[in-house]
């Protein structure tokens, strides 16, 4: 492992400075945290660091204050709701490196958790600037970044502050680079790509990074319409990148000179509309009437895609199959999870929406592995070098 883990370090009395990705959706009226997953991931390293007697001295960025301070990203309400999960007192100072956080500090005694203010209520952030990043530093005797979500960010918090201080990945890091790291590297074969979402323009680098690495590449979601379009099939008023329809064309041809097999939507679930409510059929790809919209894959595509999710040895899922936070366009997305999580394969599931789609269908510990990251996990599965890991080799 060309990085420190928290094996390696000494933590005994010292003040651990941990960079964790508490960056969570709160209710828009009461502030509330509305999804915990960040939290209980960041849990383990926490008590691990409680278990050798450090002072833990949490690090997190909220939202994208820009900057400046903004009460309604406030780390406040993440404090509470991490005390409860963890069932003891986060303290919290709304103060991140002046008097009253260094107070804090001061005071704090092995084993007890400090959560500091919002690291982007200050431009030196993102800024990377040293003099913030050293700042941060001077709070710590050993700094930890489990923040595997904001690893693709080279800030003060994940990147910088790692020059000035001895430096180890949580345990949460360790686990996603190495469950995202097995998918790239001697995964069990078959490989299996499951790819839906949006746009096929945002997912392209990953696209692009495992076709050298898949052995199946299945495609749903909105992106899949762009693939349909360059087959010949008429789309009807759905969702279409029309610039991306070389790119889709060649994507299948790559697949077809390698013995890929690219697996695309047979049949679909189409509407009148993309709201709860709309009238919906399912109707064969060639046959989509042009008033109508694309809103899921249908019960064949399924099926089929799940003959190649069965005999998979490891399966990557990223992006809905549908527009699955509307109900009645869902059952897509919720049967490719299904087959998924009753699957022997090595399941990794990567990426904001599918995630979301798991935890929404209570699957998510039938999974091997479902990724707190985002952006990261694309980056991660690009084949990009992510800074915040990069500045824990650099020591
Ligand atoms: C995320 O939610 O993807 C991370 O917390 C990073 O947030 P950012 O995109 O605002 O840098």
């Amino acid at each position: 492992m060309p990085y420190r883990t928290l094996r390696d370090l000494d933590l005994r009395g010292k003040r651990v400075l941990l960079r964790e990705d508490l960056n969570v959706p709160l209710d828009k009226q009461t502030g509330a945290v509305t999804d915990t997953t960040r939290l209980r991931a960041a849990i383990p390293t926490i008590r691990y660091l409680q278990r050798q007697g450090a002072k833990v001295i949490l690090l997190s960025h909220l939202g994208r204050p820009e900057g400046k301070p903004n009460p309604k990203l406030s780390l406040a309400p993440v404090a509470r709701e991490l005390s409860n999960l963890l069932g003891e007192g986060v303290e919290f100072v709304p103060d991140t490196i002046g008097e009253q956080a260094k107070q804090a500090v001061a005071a704090l005694q092995p084993g007890e958790v400090l959560l500091l203010e919002n690291v982007r209520f200050f431009p030196g952030e993102e800024q990377n600037d040293p003099r913030f990043a050293q700042a941060l530093a001077a709070l710590g005797d050993v700094y930890v970044n489990d923040a595997f979500g904001t690893a693709h960010r080279a800030h003060a918090s994940t990147a910088g502050v790692a020059q000035y201080l001895p430096s180890a990945a949580g345990l949460l890091m360790e686990k996603e680079l190495h469950a995202l790291g097995s998918i790239l590297e001697n995964p069990r074969r078959p490989l299996v790509a499951v790819i839906g979402g949006a746009k096929i323009s945002t997912k392209i680098g990953v696209l692009e990074h495992l076709l050298d690495r898949v052995n199946a590449l299945l495609i749903g979601g909105g992106m899949a319409n762009t693939f349909l379009k360059a087959q010949g099939c008429e789309i009807g008023r759905s969702l279409v990148e029309n610039d991306q329809v070389p790119t889709a064309r060649d994507l299948m041809d790559r697949t077809e000179q390698r013995g890929i097999d690219l697996l695309l939507p047979t049949d679909v679930v189409v509407a009148d509309r993309v709201e709860a409510g709309a009238t919906t059929r399912t109707v064969r790809v060639e046959q989509v009437p042009p008033d109508q919209f694309i809103v899921d894959i249908g019960p064949e595509t399924a099926e089929r895609f799940g003959e190649v999710i069965r005999t998979a040895g490891t399966i990557f899922w990223n992006g809905p199959m549908g527009v699955f936070e509307i109900p009645e366009f869902a059952a897509g997305t919720r049967r490719i999870a299904e087959l998924i999580a009753t699957s022997n394969a090595t399941s990794v599931i990567g990426g904001g929406e599918s995630v979301a789609a798991v935890e929404q269908l209570g699957l998510a510990d039938k999974m091997t592995h479902v990724s707190t990251g985002g952006g990261a996990t694309l980056e991660f599965l690009e084949g990009r070098e992510l800074p915040g890991v990069k500045a824990l080799e650099a020591r």
